[in-house]
């Protein structure tokens, strides 16, 4: 019998950051040089040049040439961070303060294994994320660990091609089970790729290829995604050998998409785009094969999967403990070439008349959130995490030393009740993991003038500031939001 039950809220509320836009110290504890350290900034660049580079300009091999023989900080943001490296004692009690209840970050690879390919561990590596997920522990903050959050190390690229490479996933076993074995104590969650998707949309950040030339791209694209799928599915079964009963889980970068109109070929086109952009990445992931509509298109583009005996059955046995994902905006898909465009998080995307947008152009969409959570639950019945979702603003500090952002109060305002309302709709979701909780450096635009966070960090974007940490009137919202949360479950 369906009687009329009460909807309990009992997912997670958190915050989250990368180790690549965070962490700096990026020679500290032996650490070698990531795919990521390597992202370089023209000083000359005005602040809209940089702003817009990472579309318009895609990461070059002039760029790894020049970078790989700088050893300077200076035109490397991704190289300073925040220095969360040393201050991520103090930046955990804030997270403590704000009553966090899971805390997002990524792991560098190249913390662990400076070059990838070395058979035993840098121990000074593994003891600062022992050190820095205890101290979760310690504040009562459960950790969701990404395993790479598109940084690897930098030799791997060099010395073997980077992900196009089969041997990668003989250094990602070690890897993983050296993650396993000597932080598994102290992860609550494991996520062995970000945005898994980022492939196809930025190929330095997703699968660590120079986007030119531009033949063979999407082969070499999807080959090295191939390897990861198989990597995703190893994470799974280790971890079930390693960490039983520890969840391991698949992340997109969601496009959440509507036709433009109700006319047919608007719809299939929403369709197609949603397949080849998203559904494809979490299938693989989740349901353990590749579906078939990639078959149309790979036969469209040319692209052939060369696979090994074993493959279909590991992804198989590999398949995802939960699925998750990154929220930002949405689109609308229509065959009109005329169609007006925006921005959005890796791509451009078209207008949608009923949304706002945020100052980067992404369109602000708090129902879609809502949407999509319906979506993933129908699709995979699996449990769920809102693994990025934020708003990405010039603040401003204010001579009272703090920052007034009722911006970013009223996006996550309207973004979070949507949480509720999936919940009451029969949504399984575990975890909501705001994204950039303290201000980082931007991934696309390299730049500290595009803050996501409820604390302040005072650094510029040339590198400059005291490093303070100030808390925004968003910090005291998202801290009353989040007791009153904890106090509804
Ligand atoms: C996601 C990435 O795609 O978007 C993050 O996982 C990134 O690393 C976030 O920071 C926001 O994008 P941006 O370009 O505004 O930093």
């Amino acid at each position: 019998c369906f009687a009329r039950k009460e909807v309990k809220m009992t997912y997670l509320l958190g915050g989250a950051i990368a180790s690549s836009q965070a962490e700096g110290g990026f020679h500290d504890g032996g650490k070698g040089p990531s795919t990521q350290d390597m992202r370089y900034l023209d000083g000359a660049w005005t602040p809209e040049q940089i702003e817009t580079k990472h579309q318009q300009s895609p990461f070059t091999q002039a760029e790894l040439t020049a970078a790989l023989a700088d050893d300077d900080t200076t035109y490397y943001p991704l190289r300073r961070g925040i220095d969360f490296y040393h201050h991520y004692k103090t930046d955990i009690a804030l997270l403590a303060e704000l009553g966090l209840q899971v805390f997002r970050t990524s792991i560098s690879w190249s913390r662990l294994y400076p070059n990838g390919d070395e058979l035993e561990p840098n121990e000074a590596g593994i003891a600062y994320y022992r050190d820095l997920f205890t101290e979760c522990q310690r504040h009562g903050i459960k950790v969701l660990a990404t395993m790479i959050h598109y940084d690897i190390p930098v030799h791997l690229v060099t010395a073997y091609g980077g992900w196009q490479n089969r041997q990668l996933i003989t250094f990602f076993k070690r890897y993983v089970t050296t993650l396993y074995t000597r932080l598994g104590d102290v992860v609550d969650y494991w996520l062995p790729f970000n945005e898994i998707n980022a492939a196809k949309f930025s190929p330095w950040d997703g699968v660590c290829l120079i986007p030119t030339p531009r033949a063979g791209l999407d082969q070499a694209i999807y080959q090295s995604l191939h390897h990861q799928f198989l990597c995703s599915a190893w994470a799974v079964k280790l971890g079930r050998q390693l960490v039983p009963g520890k969840l391991v889980g698949g992340m997109i970068a969601r496009f959440t998409t509507y036709p433009a109109t109700c006319k047919p070929e608007d719809n299939l086109q929403a369709l197609q785009d949603e397949q080849y952009a998203n559904w494809f990445y979490l299938d693989v992931l989740a349901r353990g094969s590749y579906p078939s509509y990639m078959t149309r298109y790979f036969n469209k583009i040319g692209v052939h999967i060369h696979t090994e005996p074993g493959d279909a059955a590991l992804l198989q046995e590999g398949r995802v403990g939960f699925v998750a994902f990154s929220y930002y905006f949405s689109q609308v898909a229509t065959n009109q070439p005329d169609w007006e465009q925006t921005a959005g998080n890796l791509i451009m995307t078209k207008k949608n008349p009923y949304l706002t947008t945020s100052e980067w152009g992404w369109q602000i969409d708090p129902v879609g959130l809502r949407i999509t959570l319906n979506q993933l639950n129908d699709r995979y019945g699996l449990p769920i995490i809102v693994a990025e979702n934020g708003l990405g603003a010039h603040d401003e500090l204010t001579a009272d030393d703090t920052v007034h952002d009722p911006y970013r109060i009223a996006y996550l305002k309207a973004h979070l009740a949507q949480l509720d309302l999936a919940v009451a709709d029969g949504v399984n979701l575990l975890a909501y993991t705001m994204w950039g909780i303290i201000d980082i450096v931007s991934c696309g635009a390299l730049t500290m003038a595009k803050r996501y966070g409820v604390i302040y960090v005072d650094r510029d974007n040339a590198g400059h500031g005291s490093d303070r940490r100030v808390r925004k009137d968003s910090f005291y919202w998202y801290r009353d939001y989040i007791a009153a949360h904890k106090e509804a479950t």
